[in-house]
């Protein structure tokens, strides 16, 4: 069984279904992109895996335990072993650049703080933020922002990283400086699901690519399969949208 097994997982806000029957595998190191126009339902897909909204049927099962969403317990284990990056870095505002990153290993690991802080400053060596460590966020640039949001989502360990259109958000001059870091993360074989419109970026680091659209996994493959070789009609018609736009 792979590293992340979804089988079969589906989710509805209210009445209205958003996934159906979706199916997927990720190795450990991997990085798999979840493309798919607006809607299709990739977002979703993400907060359903990190325990945001429950599934309503299907399974998850990470390094061979299967995630239980109902069981508090369950859920706080989950937050321990994998971390989301929202488009919207939601920092907490209130709290330094190195107490955002403190905060999730303190309160949920419940782990000593010397080594925590010791820990918290590397991260933020890595994302080049020595410098920011006492600034607060409202000081810091989106995408300085952005990379704090990265830090402060790798204190926790995670096995599994999502990133959520982590460069949306961002003016395009401060985009490159987030995705240096994700490549980064994607050398180092961290295990990544990531939504992402950064068709050249997804092509580079994606060890596979799934197309999604209306709550389904349309496609999947690596990604020559699906940007030189969409054997499906919806594919076709996404991809060649996306590729006349850039
Ligand atoms: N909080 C919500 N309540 C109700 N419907 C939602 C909510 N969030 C998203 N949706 C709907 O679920 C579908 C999938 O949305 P989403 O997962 O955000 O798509 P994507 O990330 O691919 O753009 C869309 O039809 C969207 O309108
Ligand atoms: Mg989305």
């Amino acid at each position: 069984m792979a590293f992340l097994q979804i089988a079969d997982l589906s989710a509805t806000y209210g009445r209205s279904p958003v996934l159906s029957g979706v199916s997927l595998a990720v190795e450990k190191g991997e990085v798999l992109s979840l493309i798919g126009p607006s809607g299709s339902g990739k977002s979703t897909l993400l907060r359903v895996l990190i325990g945001l909204l429950p599934p309503q049927a299907g399974s998850v099962t990470l390094a061979g335990q299967r995630v239980d969403y109902a069981v508090p317990a369950a859920l706080r284990a989950l937050r321990g072993r994998c971390a989301i990056v929202f488009q919207q870095y939601n920092l907490f505002q209130n709290m330094t650049v190195l107490n955002n990153v403190m905060v999730a290993p303190l309160k949920i690991k419940r782990r000593p703080r010397p080594e925590v802080e010791e820990e918290a400053r590397a991260l933020l060596g890595k994302v080049g933020l020595s410098a920011k460590l006492h600034a607060h966020p409202s000081e810091l640039s989106g995408g300085q922002q952005q990379r704090v949001a990265i830090a402060r989502a790798l204190a926790v360990k995670p096995e599994l990283l999502l990133l959520d259109e982590v460069t949306s958000a961002l003016d395009p001059e401060l985009v490159q400086e987030v995705l240096d870091i994700i490549r980064l993360l994607a050398q180092e074989h961290m295990t990544m699901i990531a939504v992402s419109h950064e068709m050249g970026f997804v092509r580079e680091i994606a060890t596979k690519v799934a197309l999604m659209s209306e709550g389904t996994v349309v496609e999947i493959g690596t990604p020559a399969e699906i940007f030189d070789a969409p054997r499906s009609e919806r594919a076709r018609a996404f991809i060649s949208k996306i590729i006349r736009a850039h």
